[in-house]
């Protein structure tokens, strides 16, 4: 059974099989897998590590606890003997989230599942494939939708994630960011010109933490130029969604009235988050003995 490390591996059939699972899992289905996982997240998270934990047990699996403050790291195991011990001891997948991109190359060789929470700036295949399925589920499709991916390009593993996949799926991408966000995207800066023809407007956090300088704009400067105000809310399709990957900087990227409007799918995301990681976690570990 494969890892799931990035989005780029997937095929468009896999991806929908996933969807298919996570819907059966959302309307009820159950299923239970035997064996322990371990979440080891070297970053923080609330959204992605709850709701791992919330399918793990749904599932029925043993979650053993992991605290990277209190565990071997602290006396320089690398993260490669980690995953070993956790496969020594018998551990049936390991959920990594990590600073350091492409933080798996380094585990070639495990045998234990390994599922990507996340790697530094580089992919989020299970919250791209949870956005894809909160899409999926309010249009009915992918292909021929119009996504407008707007803020921190450069530095988001939930936009290289999702870029990727929806383009492979037939939707149009559009990214806004300013200029020094680009990365290797090919931008725009005119976010209120794409309202009108967006489907699906997702907005992401700016990510502070992973800025080498001082932040460009100041937070009013930031709201005003890219963020999702009242004014542009009202300039979008009538069937248009608000999607955000969370957590949320409130009256930044999005204003703070807007988090929970009408449009909003953003806390349906998260609900959708356990639906799709039970059945990433079923393709993973079903027949690994
Ligand atoms: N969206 C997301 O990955 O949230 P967390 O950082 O809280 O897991």
């Amino acid at each position: 059974m494969p890892n799931l490390l990035s989005m780029n591996g997937l095929s468009n059939e896999q991806i929908m099989h996933l969807l298919k699972r996570a819907a059966q899992f959302e309307h009820g289905e159950q299923a239970s897998l035997e064996g322990a996982v371990v979440n080891l997240f070297f970053e923080p998270s609330t959204r992605t590590k709850m709701s791992f934990e919330m399918a793990e047990q749904r599932l029925g699996l043993s979650v053993l606890p992991f605290e990277t403050a209190f565990s071997s790291i602290l006396k320089g195991e690398t993260l490669y003997d980690t995953v070993k011990t956790m496969e020594a001891i018998g551990v049936k997948a390991v959920i990594i989230r990590h600073e350091e991109e492409e933080y798996y190359q380094q585990l070639e060789g495990c045998k234990v599942a390994i599922i990507n929470g996340g790697d530094g700036s580089g992919q989020h295949p299970t919250q791209s494939l949870l956005d894809i399925y909160t899409i999926h589920q309010e249009f009915g499709r992918i292909e021929g939708l119009h996504v407008t991916i707007v803020g921190d390009i450069a530095h988001s593993r939930v936009a290289k994630s999702n870029a990727a996949a929806l383009e492979q799926l037939g939707a149009n991408v559009s990214f806004v960011c300013p200029a020094e966000w680009s990365g290797d995207y090919e931008t725009t800066d005119e976010l209120d010109s794409l309202l009108g023809e967006t489907d699906v407007v997702m907005m992401l956090r700016v990510q502070h933490e992973r800025h080498a300088v001082s932040a460009l704009f100041s937070k009013e400067r930031y709201h005003k130029e890219f963020g999702l105000t009242e004014a542009r809310e009202r300039k979008m399709k009538k069937s248009a969604i608000i999607m955000h990957p969370a957590p949320i900087n409130r009256g930044v990227e999005i204003a703070d009235s807007l988090v929970e409007c009408e449009r909003s799918r953003i806390f349906k995301q998260m609900a959708n988050g356990v639906f799709v990681r039970m059945a990433v976690l079923e393709y993973a570990m079903k027949g690994r003995d």
